[in-house]
């Protein structure tokens, strides 16, 4: 059997990743780490944490945090400072290493590194922009478009030989218009979402049965449902069309007679969302929808919550960018990882704080 280097595997991680022991002091960082804290390996080890990120860095409460809690976590979207005033956007995991609690392994992902995360910040931007102009679309165009329909009917009826062409060809392409605006109209219609409880199984449910009678026919869908699930918090039928979305394009992207779909649910206590400075929400419910597809192209992968980005002839490039839209305002977060057998999405959300009948 072939032997791993595992300090060179240390070393290829691209992300700074540090161990450090219960008294948070550096026993090991990789060569990632030595450009975060501009030292070398051998200066840093050894080393109180506090030297290179502060003594209130958050860093060092979230490693408290784990150590008190005695379990990993990962908290999405903070803003990491060096003592050198140079600060970054990550998403920081740390994992206890050993039982005792002896030490801990530190990875800070870049957000950079991590734009396949739909990063609520940097989407709410995105998705309100879509929202503002697909009402705008609706308003400001469909009623000259009605106009311009009913001139070329007119212009028909009276028409001469190729002007009947023409004038017929008029109303077909504003009659195309008219349906791009419907579809964007279903986007500007995004009401702030209701927060109400509801079961997350039902909703998976009802989107594969709703799938399975229409475009997912011929698709196997797997179930991994953990049944001792809270209940998550919001729209349920908002959370529909975020499935419904999503199950859409998994079926375009696999093959009719291999495609598989499985969906599996779990509960994750240690991931925390900041949402500003030192308020983070928790979310817990973790929901994956994985296909075995061709995958998403290279060249979209990074965009691909960012309205009218699509690989698709017909595609509108909307359908994640409303999905964004949808989880964003329920506090939670989306992630996407793909390669060319297939791809994952990750939801993760905030469980409902109230029983399933209560509004929250
Ligand atoms: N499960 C998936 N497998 C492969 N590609 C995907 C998947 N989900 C999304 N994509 C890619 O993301 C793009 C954007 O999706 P979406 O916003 O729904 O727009 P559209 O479906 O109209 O193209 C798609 O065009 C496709 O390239
Ligand atoms: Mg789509």
């Amino acid at each position: 059997m072939q032997i791993i280097d595992f300090a060179h595997v240390w070393n290829t991680i691209p992300f700074p990743a540090f161990i450090i022991n219960s008294e948070f002091i550096i026993i090991e960082g990789n060569s990632a780490a030595e450009q975060v804290v501009q030292t070398s390996h051998n200066q840093m080890s050894g080393k109180a944490l506090s030297v290179f990120f502060g003594i209130n860095s958050v860093v060092l409460e979230t490693i408290k945090q784990v150590k008190r809690e005695n379990s990993s976590l990962s908290q999405y979207g903070i803003e990491v400072s060096t003592i050198d005033r140079v600060s970054f956007e990550c998403n920081l995991h740390i994992n206890p290493l050993d039982k005792n609690n002896e030490n801990y392994l530190l990875i800070m992902q870049p957000n950079s590194f991590a734009q396949k995360i739909n990063q609520s910040s940097s989407h709410r931007t995105s998705a309100r922009s879509v929202t503002a102009m697909a009402s705008m679309l609706a308003h400001e165009i469909r009623n000259p478009l009605a106009g311009i329909s009913g001139a070329a009917q007119l212009l028909a009826m009276n028409a001469i030989d190729d002007d009947v062409e023409l004038a017929d060809m008029i109303g077909q392409e504003t009659k195309r218009i008219g349906t791009l605006v419907d579809r964007f109209e279903v986007f500007s219609d995004i009401r702030p979402s209701v927060r109400n409880a509801y079961n997350i199984h039902d909703v998976l449910d009802r989107a594969i049965r709703s799938s399975s009678a229409g475009f997912a026919s011929s698709i196997k869908f797997e179930k991994q449902y953990d049944p001792s699930l809270p209940n998550a918090s919001g729209d349920a039928d908002q959370m529909l069309q975020v499935f419904q979305n999503i199950l859409k394009n998994a079926c375009e992207a696999i093959s009719k007679d291999r495609g598989k779909i499985k969906i599996c649910t779990s509960y994750n206590s240690g991931v925390r969302y900041t949402i500003s400075g030192d308020q983070s929400e928790i979310l817990p419910l973790q929901i994956e929808i994985i296909d075995n597809g061709s995958g998403i192209p290279d060249n979209i992968i990074n965009e691909i919550f960012e309205p009218f980005v699509s690989s698709k002839v017909n595609g509108t490039g909307l359908g994640l960018a409303f999905v964004s839209k949808i989880i964003t305002s329920h506090g939670g977060l989306i992630e996407c990882t793909s390669h060319n057998a297939g791809t994952k999405f990750i939801l993760r959300l905030p469980v409902s704080k109230k029983s399933s009948k209560d509004k929250i």
